[in-house]
């Protein structure tokens, strides 16, 4: 379900808008992300890379670091754009399996997971993107 005050266009804006602050000198792609909190705050991330290439980090796990690190909790929705740099989206960026397991831990499964590939928008829960993850629940961890 669509938060109250955000729309899916809206929080896709925001997702564009941070890509701006990407630092993608190496694959040359550039992704924002803007994720929505259940009372309708938006944290946003870009991709920031390294030349030691593993210490990349997406766009994704940008914006949730910093919204966990800041005492948020609930998670509506993450809307994700991406494309060459300086370039128009041309392509859906769905998540990496690194950002979903993350998602996985703080967000259930129906988190909406938004993507567009510049005309039009799709809508994903998280259950469809990472089915039969493994989580806190299958530890049995209570937090
Ligand atoms: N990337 C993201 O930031 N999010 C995605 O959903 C897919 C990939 C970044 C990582 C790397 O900096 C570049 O895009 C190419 O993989």
């Amino acid at each position: 379900m669509n938060h109250k005050s955000i729309t899916d266009e809206e929080l896709l804006y925001a997702a564009k808008e941070a890509r701006k602050g990407a630092y993608s000198p190496y694959s040359n792609i550039s992704v924002g992300a803007a994720l929505l909190t259940g009372d309708g705050k938006i944290y946003t991330g870009a991709n920031i890379e390294n030349a030691s290439f593993t210490p990349t980090v997406c766009a994704e796990r940008v914006a949730f670091f910093k919204a966990i690190s800041e005492g948020e909790k609930n998670f509506d929705a993450i809307a994700i754009y991406g494309g060459k740099n300086g370039e128009s989206a041309t392509t859906i960026f769905t998540p990496c399996g690194v950002c979903r397991q993350v998602m996985s831990e703080f967000c259930d499964e129906n988190f909406r997971i938004i993507v567009s590939d510049g005309t039009s928008i799709k809508c994903y829960p998280l259950s469809e993107l990472f089915p039969h993850g493994f989580d806190k629940n299958s530890l049995g961890v209570i937090i």
